[in-house]
Protein backbone atom coordinates (compact mmCIF):
# COMPACT_ATOMS: atom_id res chain seq x y z
CA UNK A 1 0.00 0.00 0.00
CA UNK A 2 1.31 3.33 -1.12
CA UNK A 3 1.39 6.29 1.70
CA UNK A 4 -1.68 8.13 1.22
CA UNK A 5 -0.77 11.66 3.32
CA UNK A 6 2.37 13.63 2.95
CA UNK A 7 4.76 13.38 5.46
CA UNK A 8 4.66 16.13 8.16
CA UNK A 9 7.71 18.78 7.18
CA UNK A 10 10.60 20.05 8.60
CA UNK A 11 10.02 17.67 11.52
CA UNK A 12 13.39 16.09 11.28
CA UNK A 13 16.88 17.31 11.63
CA UNK A 14 18.96 17.47 8.94
CA UNK A 15 22.12 14.72 9.08
CA UNK A 16 25.65 15.62 8.06
CA UNK A 17 27.21 12.26 6.38
CA UNK A 18 30.13 11.55 8.53
CA UNK A 19 33.89 11.53 7.18
CA UNK A 20 35.53 8.26 6.32
CA UNK A 21 38.56 8.03 7.81
CA UNK A 22 40.62 6.01 5.77
CA UNK A 23 42.36 2.68 7.34
CA UNK A 24 45.85 3.58 5.95
CA UNK A 25 47.45 6.94 5.10
CA UNK A 26 50.42 7.03 3.94
CA UNK A 27 53.33 8.53 1.44
CA UNK A 28 51.42 6.37 -1.11
CA UNK A 29 47.70 7.79 -0.55
CA UNK A 30 45.13 7.14 1.62
CA UNK A 31 43.03 3.78 1.59
CA UNK A 32 39.75 3.14 2.69
CA UNK A 33 37.47 -0.29 2.72
CA UNK A 34 34.01 0.71 2.16
CA UNK A 35 31.39 -2.22 2.25
CA UNK A 36 27.93 -2.04 0.64
CA UNK A 37 25.14 -3.19 2.87
CA UNK A 38 21.61 -3.50 3.62
CA UNK A 39 20.41 -1.89 6.92
CA UNK A 40 17.38 0.12 7.82
CA UNK A 41 17.00 3.01 8.33
CA UNK A 42 14.43 6.12 9.79
CA UNK A 43 14.26 8.49 7.35
CA UNK A 44 11.29 10.36 8.81
CA UNK A 45 9.70 11.08 12.57
CA UNK A 46 6.66 8.95 11.25
CA UNK A 47 7.85 6.57 9.35
CA UNK A 48 9.15 3.35 10.15
CA UNK A 49 12.48 2.73 9.50
CA UNK A 50 13.18 2.02 5.84
CA UNK A 51 15.04 -0.75 4.35
CA UNK A 52 17.76 0.21 2.16
CA UNK A 53 21.30 -0.30 0.93
CA UNK A 54 23.96 2.16 1.71
CA UNK A 55 27.91 2.39 1.96
CA UNK A 56 28.73 1.35 5.26
CA UNK A 57 25.72 0.56 5.82
CA UNK A 58 24.78 4.60 5.44
CA UNK A 59 22.25 6.22 3.18
CA UNK A 60 23.81 8.53 2.41
CA UNK A 61 27.23 6.83 2.53
CA UNK A 62 30.05 8.37 4.32
CA UNK A 63 31.80 11.62 2.43
CA UNK A 64 35.32 10.87 1.33
CA UNK A 65 37.50 13.76 1.71
CA UNK A 66 41.13 13.99 -0.70
CA UNK A 67 43.48 16.61 -1.33
CA UNK A 68 44.28 17.40 -4.97
CA UNK A 69 47.21 15.16 -6.17
CA UNK A 70 46.84 12.93 -3.20
CA UNK A 71 46.04 9.30 -3.95
CA UNK A 72 43.13 8.06 -2.88
CA UNK A 73 42.61 4.24 -2.77
CA UNK A 74 39.43 2.42 -2.39
CA UNK A 75 38.24 -1.30 -1.98
CA UNK A 76 34.63 -1.46 -2.53
CA UNK A 77 32.99 -4.37 -0.84
CA UNK A 78 29.59 -6.28 -2.24
CA UNK A 79 28.01 -7.28 1.41
CA UNK A 80 24.43 -7.22 -0.29
CA UNK A 81 21.90 -9.99 -0.34
CA UNK A 82 21.75 -12.08 -4.04
CA UNK A 83 18.05 -10.82 -4.14
CA UNK A 84 16.84 -7.03 -4.86
CA UNK A 85 15.33 -4.74 -2.82
CA UNK A 86 13.30 -3.37 -5.17
CA UNK A 87 11.78 -5.00 -8.79
CA UNK A 88 14.20 -5.54 -11.21
CA UNK A 89 13.17 -5.52 -14.73
CA UNK A 90 14.71 -8.19 -16.22
CA UNK A 91 13.60 -7.28 -20.01
CA UNK A 92 15.93 -4.51 -20.16
CA UNK A 93 19.03 -5.38 -22.25
CA UNK A 94 21.45 -4.80 -19.61
CA UNK A 95 19.90 -6.83 -16.96
CA UNK A 96 19.14 -10.01 -19.17
CA UNK A 97 21.10 -13.17 -18.08
CA UNK A 98 23.05 -11.12 -14.71
CA UNK A 99 23.10 -12.03 -11.76
CA UNK A 100 20.03 -10.10 -9.98
CA UNK A 101 22.24 -8.07 -7.73
CA UNK A 102 25.46 -6.30 -8.97
CA UNK A 103 27.35 -3.73 -8.11
CA UNK A 104 30.15 -1.32 -9.74
CA UNK A 105 31.40 2.29 -7.98
CA UNK A 106 31.91 5.39 -10.29
CA UNK A 107 33.49 8.50 -9.68
CA UNK A 108 30.90 11.20 -10.68
CA UNK A 109 32.79 14.06 -12.07
CA UNK A 110 36.43 12.26 -11.31
CA UNK A 111 38.81 12.06 -13.74
CA UNK A 112 40.01 8.63 -12.96
CA UNK A 113 42.16 5.74 -15.19
CA UNK A 114 39.61 3.78 -16.86
CA UNK A 115 39.95 0.14 -14.74
CA UNK A 116 38.71 2.70 -11.72
CA UNK A 117 35.99 4.65 -13.39
CA UNK A 118 33.61 2.08 -12.77
CA UNK A 119 32.84 0.96 -16.09
CA UNK A 120 29.35 -0.75 -16.17
CA UNK A 121 30.01 -3.93 -17.31
CA UNK A 122 32.83 -3.55 -14.37
CA UNK A 123 30.23 -5.19 -12.18
CA UNK A 124 30.97 -7.55 -9.41
CA UNK A 125 28.46 -9.48 -7.36
CA UNK A 126 28.98 -10.65 -3.14
CA UNK A 127 32.66 -11.00 -2.35
CA UNK A 128 33.28 -10.85 -5.89
CA UNK A 129 32.03 -14.24 -6.62
CA UNK A 130 31.33 -13.49 -10.06
CA UNK A 131 32.50 -10.18 -11.50
CA UNK A 132 31.62 -8.58 -15.26
CA UNK A 133 33.34 -9.31 -18.63
CA UNK A 134 34.87 -5.51 -17.89
CA UNK A 135 35.63 -6.11 -14.05
CA UNK A 136 39.44 -4.97 -14.07
CA UNK A 137 40.27 -4.68 -10.16
CA UNK A 138 39.20 -5.12 -6.41
CA UNK A 139 40.43 -1.56 -5.21
CA UNK A 140 39.94 1.17 -7.26
CA UNK A 141 42.73 4.57 -7.64
CA UNK A 142 41.53 7.91 -7.32
CA UNK A 143 44.61 9.70 -8.42
CA UNK A 144 43.10 13.76 -7.49
CA UNK A 145 44.54 15.30 -10.26
CA UNK A 146 41.43 17.43 -10.79
CA UNK A 147 40.08 21.30 -8.96
CA UNK A 148 38.90 21.33 -5.50
CA UNK A 149 35.33 20.24 -6.48
CA UNK A 150 32.17 18.18 -4.91
CA UNK A 151 32.09 15.11 -6.74
CA UNK A 152 29.63 12.48 -5.59
CA UNK A 153 30.37 8.58 -5.82
CA UNK A 154 27.29 6.15 -6.67
CA UNK A 155 26.47 2.79 -8.13
CA UNK A 156 26.64 2.22 -11.85
CA UNK A 157 26.25 -1.04 -12.43
CA UNK A 158 24.34 -2.17 -15.86
CA UNK A 159 20.42 -1.92 -16.47
CA UNK A 160 20.58 -1.29 -12.53
CA UNK A 161 21.53 1.81 -11.57
CA UNK A 162 18.50 3.33 -11.44
CA UNK A 163 17.35 1.02 -8.47
CA UNK A 164 20.94 0.81 -6.74
CA UNK A 165 21.25 4.37 -6.24
CA UNK A 166 17.77 4.64 -5.36
CA UNK A 167 18.45 2.12 -3.00
CA UNK A 168 20.38 4.65 -1.42
CA UNK A 169 24.14 3.51 -2.76
CA UNK A 170 25.32 7.39 -3.35
CA UNK A 171 27.64 9.25 -1.19
CA UNK A 172 29.78 12.78 -1.68
CA UNK A 173 33.27 12.92 -2.44
CA UNK A 174 34.93 16.26 -2.10
CA UNK A 175 38.81 17.39 -3.49
CA UNK A 176 40.39 20.33 -1.51
CA UNK A 177 42.98 21.96 -2.75
CA UNK A 178 45.45 24.89 -1.61
CA UNK A 179 43.51 27.53 -3.71
CA UNK A 180 40.03 26.89 -1.82
CA UNK A 181 41.64 27.27 1.55
CA UNK A 182 43.45 30.38 0.37
CA UNK A 183 39.75 31.90 -0.12
CA UNK A 184 38.47 32.16 3.21
CA UNK A 185 34.95 30.87 2.44
CA UNK A 186 32.67 29.21 5.28
CA UNK A 187 34.26 25.91 6.30
CA UNK A 188 34.55 23.43 9.06
CA UNK A 189 30.84 23.60 10.49
CA UNK A 190 29.60 26.09 8.20
CA UNK A 191 30.46 23.93 4.92
CA UNK A 192 27.39 21.27 4.30
CA UNK A 193 27.22 19.25 1.43
CA UNK A 194 23.28 19.10 0.67
CA UNK A 195 22.06 15.51 -1.47
CA UNK A 196 18.63 16.03 -2.58
CA UNK A 197 16.32 13.55 -3.62
CA UNK A 198 13.23 12.25 -4.41
CA UNK A 199 11.75 9.12 -3.07
CA UNK A 200 8.09 7.08 -2.50
CA UNK A 201 7.31 5.12 0.33
CA UNK A 202 4.42 2.28 0.56
CA UNK A 203 2.66 2.50 4.36
CA UNK A 204 5.43 -0.19 5.82
CA UNK A 205 7.48 2.17 5.55
CA UNK A 206 9.15 0.66 2.60
CA UNK A 207 10.74 2.04 -0.29
CA UNK A 208 8.25 2.20 -3.45
CA UNK A 209 9.06 1.62 -7.16
CA UNK A 210 7.37 0.49 -9.65
CA UNK A 211 8.31 -2.27 -11.86
CA UNK A 212 8.24 -0.19 -15.18
CA UNK A 213 9.34 2.64 -14.60
CA UNK A 214 8.27 2.89 -18.35
CA UNK A 215 5.21 2.58 -18.03
CA UNK A 216 3.88 2.06 -14.14
CA UNK A 217 0.13 1.90 -14.38
CA UNK A 218 0.51 -1.43 -16.61
CA UNK A 219 1.99 -4.77 -16.84
CA UNK A 220 3.21 -4.06 -21.03
CA UNK A 221 5.74 -1.62 -21.71
CA UNK A 222 4.70 1.23 -23.77
CA UNK A 223 7.19 2.30 -26.17
CA UNK A 224 5.40 5.39 -26.66
CA UNK A 225 6.47 6.85 -22.92
CA UNK A 226 9.66 7.70 -22.25
CA UNK A 227 10.52 5.87 -18.89
CA UNK A 228 10.41 8.34 -15.58
CA UNK A 229 10.49 8.11 -12.19
CA UNK A 230 9.15 10.90 -10.12
CA UNK A 231 9.32 10.65 -6.40
CA UNK A 232 6.39 12.07 -3.95
CA UNK A 233 8.66 12.60 -1.19
CA UNK A 234 11.73 14.71 -1.00
CA UNK A 235 14.62 14.55 1.16
CA UNK A 236 17.76 15.77 1.93
CA UNK A 237 21.15 14.02 3.50
CA UNK A 238 18.52 10.71 3.67
CA UNK A 239 15.75 12.57 5.77
CA UNK A 240 12.39 13.65 4.53
CA UNK A 241 11.71 17.26 4.87
CA UNK A 242 14.10 18.26 7.07
CA UNK A 243 15.14 21.42 8.73
CA UNK A 244 18.55 22.95 9.87
CA UNK A 245 19.86 24.99 12.34
CA UNK A 246 22.05 27.85 11.33
CA UNK A 247 23.84 30.84 13.01
CA UNK A 248 23.27 33.71 11.65
CA UNK A 249 26.01 34.13 9.28
CA UNK A 250 27.38 33.01 5.88
CA UNK A 251 26.94 29.40 4.97
CA UNK A 252 28.88 27.30 1.95
CA UNK A 253 26.81 24.63 0.81
CA UNK A 254 27.61 21.87 -1.35
CA UNK A 255 24.61 20.94 -3.40
CA UNK A 256 23.61 18.27 -5.27
CA UNK A 257 20.87 16.66 -7.15
CA UNK A 258 20.79 13.05 -6.76
CA UNK A 259 17.25 11.83 -7.80
CA UNK A 260 16.78 9.28 -10.33
CA UNK A 261 14.73 11.85 -12.86
CA UNK A 262 13.79 15.18 -11.11
CA UNK A 263 14.74 18.48 -11.95
CA UNK A 264 14.58 21.21 -9.00
CA UNK A 265 14.49 24.83 -9.09
CA UNK A 266 15.69 25.76 -6.21
CA UNK A 267 14.27 29.02 -4.69
CA UNK A 268 14.07 30.46 -1.19
CA UNK A 269 10.97 31.39 -0.19
CA UNK A 270 10.95 34.77 -0.23
CA UNK A 271 13.30 35.16 -2.93
CA UNK A 272 16.15 35.66 -0.64
CA UNK A 273 19.23 35.83 -2.96
CA UNK A 274 21.85 33.03 -3.44
CA UNK A 275 25.67 33.15 -4.57
CA UNK A 276 26.72 30.52 -6.74
CA UNK A 277 30.53 30.30 -6.67
CA UNK A 278 31.23 26.20 -8.36
CA UNK A 279 29.36 24.31 -10.53
CA UNK A 280 30.52 20.59 -10.95
CA UNK A 281 33.99 21.06 -11.36
CA UNK A 282 35.31 23.34 -8.87
CA UNK A 283 34.97 27.34 -8.68
CA UNK A 284 33.13 29.55 -11.01
CA UNK A 285 35.57 32.36 -12.15
CA UNK A 286 33.34 35.11 -10.23
CA UNK A 287 30.44 34.51 -7.90
CA UNK A 288 27.06 35.29 -9.11
CA UNK A 289 24.25 36.46 -7.36
CA UNK A 290 20.74 34.03 -8.17
CA UNK A 291 17.29 33.64 -7.23
CA UNK A 292 16.81 30.38 -8.31
CA UNK A 293 18.77 27.58 -9.14
CA UNK A 294 18.28 25.01 -11.31
CA UNK A 295 19.68 21.22 -11.10
CA UNK A 296 19.12 18.54 -13.62
CA UNK A 297 20.03 15.15 -11.87
CA UNK A 298 23.54 14.80 -11.26
CA UNK A 299 24.38 18.63 -11.57
CA UNK A 300 25.86 19.84 -8.48
CA UNK A 301 26.22 23.78 -7.65
CA UNK A 302 28.49 25.36 -4.92
CA UNK A 303 26.47 27.72 -3.33
CA UNK A 304 26.70 30.55 -0.73
CA UNK A 305 23.65 31.66 1.52
CA UNK A 306 23.71 34.43 4.21
CA UNK A 307 21.88 34.08 7.19
CA UNK A 308 23.45 37.18 9.28
CA UNK A 309 19.75 39.37 7.79
CA UNK A 310 17.32 36.51 9.17
CA UNK A 311 17.96 35.98 13.15
CA UNK A 312 15.20 33.77 15.00
CA UNK A 313 13.55 33.25 11.09
CA UNK A 314 12.74 30.71 9.24
CA UNK A 315 13.71 30.19 5.20
CA UNK A 316 12.56 27.44 3.53
CA UNK A 317 14.02 25.92 0.41
CA UNK A 318 11.37 25.60 -2.31
CA UNK A 319 11.03 23.98 -5.63
CA UNK A 320 9.53 24.99 -8.71
CA UNK A 321 9.53 22.23 -11.33
CA UNK A 322 7.64 19.82 -11.11
CA UNK A 323 7.92 16.47 -12.19
CA UNK A 324 5.63 14.65 -14.73
CA UNK A 325 3.27 17.38 -13.86
CA UNK A 326 2.70 20.58 -11.64
CA UNK A 327 4.53 21.00 -8.63
CA UNK A 328 2.50 20.05 -5.71
CA UNK A 329 2.32 22.52 -2.87
CA UNK A 330 1.58 20.19 -0.31
CA UNK A 331 4.38 17.52 -1.48
CA UNK A 332 7.68 18.69 -4.13
CA UNK A 333 6.94 22.11 -3.88
CA UNK A 334 9.46 21.71 -0.35
CA UNK A 335 12.78 20.73 0.12
CA UNK A 336 14.10 21.91 3.88
CA UNK A 337 13.83 24.78 6.08
CA UNK A 338 16.95 26.69 7.62
CA UNK A 339 15.88 27.89 11.26
CA UNK A 340 18.24 31.03 11.97
CA UNK A 341 17.97 30.24 15.51
CA UNK A 342 21.46 29.32 16.55
CA UNK A 343 23.36 32.29 18.39
CA UNK A 344 26.51 33.62 16.58
CA UNK A 345 29.19 31.54 17.71
CA UNK A 346 31.89 33.72 16.91
CA UNK A 347 32.27 36.80 13.96
CA UNK A 348 31.56 35.61 10.62
CA UNK A 349 34.80 36.35 9.26
CA UNK A 350 34.77 34.24 5.89
CA UNK A 351 34.20 36.44 2.62
CA UNK A 352 32.58 35.49 -1.21
CA UNK A 353 35.21 36.75 -3.20
CA UNK A 354 34.89 38.81 -6.17
CA UNK A 355 37.23 36.70 -8.31
CA UNK A 356 37.32 32.92 -7.55
CA UNK A 357 39.69 31.64 -10.40
CA UNK A 358 41.92 33.71 -11.93
CA UNK A 359 40.70 34.36 -15.82
CA UNK A 360 41.71 32.18 -18.49
CA UNK A 361 43.15 34.51 -21.21
CA UNK A 362 43.51 31.41 -23.29
CA UNK A 363 42.32 31.47 -26.87
CA UNK A 364 39.68 29.48 -27.79
CA UNK A 365 42.08 25.95 -28.40
CA UNK A 366 42.63 24.02 -31.62
CA UNK A 367 39.24 21.80 -32.25
CA UNK A 368 39.96 18.61 -33.85
CA UNK A 369 36.18 17.32 -34.23
CA UNK A 370 33.11 18.55 -34.24
CA UNK A 371 30.35 15.40 -33.56
CA UNK A 372 26.81 16.02 -33.86
CA UNK A 373 24.70 13.69 -31.71
CA UNK A 374 21.17 13.33 -31.52
CA UNK A 375 18.88 11.86 -29.22
CA UNK A 376 16.46 9.88 -29.99
CA UNK A 377 13.96 6.91 -28.87
CA UNK A 378 12.52 3.74 -30.36
CA UNK A 379 10.76 0.66 -29.11
CA UNK A 380 12.72 -2.43 -29.23
CA UNK A 381 12.13 -6.28 -30.55
CA UNK A 382 9.63 -7.04 -27.38
CA UNK A 383 7.69 -3.71 -28.32
CA UNK A 384 9.70 -2.03 -24.63
CA UNK A 385 10.66 1.58 -24.78
CA UNK A 386 14.43 1.88 -26.22
CA UNK A 387 16.21 5.16 -25.80
CA UNK A 388 18.95 5.86 -28.09
CA UNK A 389 22.72 8.30 -28.12
CA UNK A 390 23.16 8.95 -32.01
CA UNK A 391 20.91 6.07 -33.15
CA UNK A 392 22.86 3.41 -31.32
CA UNK A 393 22.10 0.93 -28.88
CA UNK A 394 24.87 0.00 -25.90
CA UNK A 395 25.82 -3.29 -27.87
CA UNK A 396 26.96 -1.44 -31.40
CA UNK A 397 30.45 -0.78 -31.76
CA UNK A 398 31.86 2.47 -30.35
CA UNK A 399 31.34 5.20 -32.43
CA UNK A 400 33.33 8.31 -30.47
CA UNK A 401 36.65 7.94 -30.51
CA UNK A 402 38.78 11.16 -29.28
CA UNK A 403 42.48 11.10 -28.81
CA UNK A 404 44.24 11.38 -25.75
CA UNK A 405 44.52 15.94 -25.43
CA UNK A 406 42.11 16.58 -28.05
CA UNK A 407 39.50 18.97 -28.07
CA UNK A 408 36.17 18.37 -29.46
CA UNK A 409 32.97 20.41 -30.01
CA UNK A 410 29.77 17.86 -29.22
CA UNK A 411 26.51 19.16 -30.53
CA UNK A 412 23.81 17.38 -28.55
CA UNK A 413 20.51 17.26 -30.77
CA UNK A 414 17.62 16.78 -28.97
CA UNK A 415 14.06 16.27 -31.26
CA UNK A 416 12.28 15.37 -27.90
CA UNK A 417 9.69 16.34 -25.65
CA UNK A 418 11.97 15.98 -22.40
CA UNK A 419 15.03 18.08 -21.22
CA UNK A 420 18.21 15.14 -20.75
CA UNK A 421 20.72 15.56 -18.43
CA UNK A 422 24.14 14.91 -20.79
CA UNK A 423 26.99 13.06 -19.04
CA UNK A 424 30.37 12.24 -19.62
CA UNK A 425 32.97 10.35 -17.84
CA UNK A 426 36.41 11.34 -17.26
CA UNK A 427 36.31 15.20 -18.37
CA UNK A 428 35.00 18.59 -17.23
CA UNK A 429 33.41 20.63 -20.38
CA UNK A 430 32.39 23.78 -20.79
CA UNK A 431 28.79 24.41 -22.07
CA UNK A 432 29.18 26.79 -25.72
CA UNK A 433 25.39 27.46 -26.43
CA UNK A 434 22.36 26.45 -27.16
CA UNK A 435 19.87 26.87 -30.21
CA UNK A 436 16.27 26.13 -30.61
CA UNK A 437 15.51 24.10 -34.01
CA UNK A 438 12.60 22.94 -35.66
CA UNK A 439 11.96 19.47 -34.05
CA UNK A 440 9.13 18.49 -36.52
CA UNK A 441 11.15 18.95 -39.64
CA UNK A 442 14.07 16.87 -37.98
CA UNK A 443 11.86 13.79 -37.01
CA UNK A 444 10.50 13.84 -40.70
CA UNK A 445 13.46 14.48 -42.32
CA UNK A 446 16.52 14.73 -40.07
CA UNK A 447 17.44 17.91 -41.30
CA UNK A 448 18.46 21.19 -38.31
CA UNK A 449 16.55 23.55 -39.43
CA UNK A 450 16.98 26.60 -36.55
CA UNK A 451 14.63 28.48 -35.29
CA UNK A 452 16.11 31.40 -33.55
CA UNK A 453 20.19 32.26 -33.22
CA UNK A 454 22.16 30.58 -30.26
CA UNK A 455 21.74 31.90 -26.54
CA UNK A 456 25.15 31.78 -24.14
CA UNK A 457 24.74 29.27 -21.19
CA UNK A 458 23.74 31.23 -18.33
CA UNK A 459 26.15 33.07 -15.85
CA UNK A 460 26.43 30.23 -13.06
CA UNK A 461 26.45 27.54 -16.17
CA UNK A 462 29.87 29.09 -17.38
CA UNK A 463 32.50 27.07 -14.83
CA UNK A 464 33.35 23.39 -15.51
CA UNK A 465 31.13 20.57 -15.60
CA UNK A 466 30.89 17.06 -16.58
CA UNK A 467 27.01 16.94 -17.19
CA UNK A 468 24.80 19.50 -18.69
CA UNK A 469 21.27 20.00 -19.76
CA UNK A 470 20.19 19.52 -23.07
CA UNK A 471 16.37 20.88 -23.47
CA UNK A 472 13.79 19.56 -25.58
CA UNK A 473 14.29 21.17 -29.38
CA UNK A 474 17.26 22.48 -28.80
CA UNK A 475 20.70 22.01 -29.87
CA UNK A 476 23.18 21.87 -26.87
CA UNK A 477 27.01 22.38 -27.37
CA UNK A 478 29.79 21.50 -25.07
CA UNK A 479 33.33 22.06 -25.62
CA UNK A 480 35.16 18.58 -24.12
CA UNK A 481 38.95 18.27 -23.62
CA UNK A 482 39.81 14.63 -23.58
CA UNK A 483 42.35 14.21 -20.88
CA UNK A 484 44.01 12.98 -18.74
CA UNK A 485 43.65 9.15 -19.31
CA UNK A 486 43.01 6.71 -22.67
CA UNK A 487 40.42 4.31 -22.25
CA UNK A 488 36.78 2.81 -22.21
CA UNK A 489 34.44 4.95 -20.86
CA UNK A 490 30.66 6.25 -21.31
CA UNK A 491 28.71 9.00 -21.53
CA UNK A 492 24.79 9.18 -20.79
CA UNK A 493 21.60 10.95 -20.19
CA UNK A 494 21.95 10.56 -16.20
CA UNK A 495 18.22 10.42 -15.85
CA UNK A 496 18.60 7.19 -14.34
CA UNK A 497 15.59 5.54 -15.65
CA UNK A 498 16.74 6.57 -19.56
CA UNK A 499 20.19 5.20 -18.43
CA UNK A 500 19.01 1.89 -17.50
CA UNK A 501 17.08 2.06 -21.03
CA UNK A 502 19.97 2.23 -23.65
CA UNK A 503 20.34 5.91 -23.14
CA UNK A 504 24.41 5.16 -22.68
CA UNK A 505 27.35 4.61 -25.06
CA UNK A 506 31.01 3.69 -24.39
CA UNK A 507 33.47 5.63 -25.66
CA UNK A 508 36.98 5.19 -26.77
CA UNK A 509 40.23 7.78 -25.69
CA UNK A 510 42.46 6.54 -28.11
CA UNK A 511 46.32 7.66 -28.22
CA UNK A 512 47.42 10.50 -30.02
CA UNK A 513 48.00 9.12 -33.50
CA UNK A 514 51.10 11.92 -34.25
CU1 LIG B 1 26.89 9.90 -12.20
CU2 LIG B 1 27.88 7.70 -15.39
O1 LIG B 1 27.39 8.74 -13.78
CU1 LIG C 1 30.05 10.08 -14.04
CU1 LIG D 1 17.39 11.47 -20.76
Amino acid sequence: MRLSQPLEKFVDECPIPEILKPKVKNHKGDYYEVTMEEMTQKLHRDLNPTRLWGYNGMYPGPTIEAEKDNLTLVKWINKLPDKHLLPVDKTIHGAMNHPEVRTVVHLHGGASPAPSDGYPEAWFTRDFKEVGPYFKRKIYQYPNLQRSAALWYHDHAMGITRLNVYAGLCGFYIIRDSHERSLNLPKGDYEIPLMIQDKSFNEDGSLYYPKQPANPSSTTPDPSITPFFCGDTILVNGKVWPYLEVEPRKYRFRLLNASNTRTFELKLDAGQSMYQIGTDGGFLQRPVKIDKLTLAPAERADVIIDFSQYEHQHLTLKNDSGCGGPVNPDTDANVMQFKVTRPLSAKDKSKIPSNLESSSTQAMPFVRSIRTLKLGQRSDEYGRPMLLLDNHQWEDPVTEKPQLGDTEIWSIVNPMGVTHSIHLHLVQFKILDRRPFDADIFNQTGRIVYTGSSVAPELNERGFKDTARAPAGQVTRIMVHFTPFTGRYVWHCHILEHEDYDMMRPYLVVKRRE
